[in-house]
């Protein structure tokens, strides 16, 4: 059962294998499809799950080598035959190039958010750390859920301040302030917030932000700054580590991104095949709004 499509747009840079086509994320059309394939048709927009045949439930240890753009061939081309396992349909009101972005860091966050024992309810605080992919989805969905919102960023009073605003952050605050977690709590009137997407690993800040049983999901920054780990004894909290998501996921999230019309954040530049280089390198400099999406076609 194998689904040949042509990809227009990939995002996403993961550390590579040599030999290994790179980016993880990426949306395009089927072109054309197998006789025994009944989950997809000719002409159906469709994105790839980042970890190949992790469709539901737990993840499994063949999934976890199985990151496409790291140990399986990515999207950095125009043509690819996948399993219609490994596929998802775009939500209707995404463009190519915003559905480009959802794999990992759309993916990543609505687990963080949603896909835990204890899920965001209407009314909770979040905490968000900085304008990356992650950081940037938490937001929408947390503001969608009817969560309010408060961001960090290292460039309070600018655009990125007012753009954090505007996907639905109630509070800005800078991650250079030394106290910014305690900040964090004024923020949510002394109680502290009941979720944090951790992408910095900023510990000792995080755990001063945390509620009394609230949840910090690690995402990135390796669960603790300088290695060590969050000291949760003060707030009796729970650590959850997350590595993207699997497919019932994928496509739970793209229901609500269509039913929310949620857009995804892209910067404004988009990048052609030969500028990849270019666009790997833009994408490190931090200097990006959003996504950096390469258009392949
Ligand atoms: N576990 C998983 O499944 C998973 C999935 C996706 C990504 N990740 C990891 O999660 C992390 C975030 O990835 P991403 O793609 O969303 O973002 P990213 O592109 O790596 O993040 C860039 C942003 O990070 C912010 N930043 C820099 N230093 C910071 C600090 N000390 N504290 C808080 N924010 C800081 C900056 O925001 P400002 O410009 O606002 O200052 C910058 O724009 C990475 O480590 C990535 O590898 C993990």
């Amino acid at each position: 059962m194998l689904v040949l499509l042509t990809l227009f747009q990939n995002s996403y840079l993961w550390g590579t294998t040599p030999g290994v086509v790179p980016l993880s994320d990426g949306a395009g059309s089927v072109l054309a499809i197998g006789a025994a394939v009944t989950r997809f048709s000719t002409g159906s927009k469709v994105a790839a799950t980042f970890h190949r045949q992790w469709l539901s439930g737990e993840l499994s240890s063949l999934a976890r080598i199985s990151q496409i753009g790291a140990h399986t061939d990515g999207l950095l081309r125009q043509y690819a035959v996948f399993h219609e396992d490994d596929l998802v349909a775009v939500p209707s009101n995404c463009s190519f190039v915003q559905a480009s972005t959802l794999p990992c860091a759309a993916v990543t966050a609505w687990n963080a958010l949603f896909c835990g024992h204890r899920t965001l309810k209407p009314g909770d605080a979040v905490l968000t750390q900085g304008s990356g992919g992650v950081s940037l989805f938490a937001i929408q969905f947390a503001k969608a859920a009817g969560a309010t919102v408060v961001a960090t960023t290292g460039r309070l009073g600018g655009e990125r301040e007012s753009q954090l605003r505007q996907l639905g952050a109630t509070t800005v605050l800078s991650y250079r302030d030394a106290d910014w977690g305690k900040q964090v709590r004024a923020a949510t009137g002394g109680r502290g917030v009941d979720f944090i997407v951790e992408v910095s690993g900023a510990g000792e800040q995080s755990a001063a932000a945390l509620r009394l049983g609230g949840q910090i999901v690690i995402i990135g920054g390796d669960g603790g700054s300088g290695g060590s780990i969050f000291d949760m004894r003060r707030t009796m909290g729970e650590l959850r580590r997350v590595t993207v998501g699997n497919r019932d996921q994928f496509e739970d999230m793209n229901r609500a991104i269509e039913a929310n019309n949620i857009c995804p954040v892209v910067d404004e530049r988009i990048w052609t095949f030969e500028q990849a280089r270019e666009a790997f390198e833009y994408a490190q400099s931090g200097k990006m709004t959003g996504k950096v999406v390469i258009q392949v076609k």
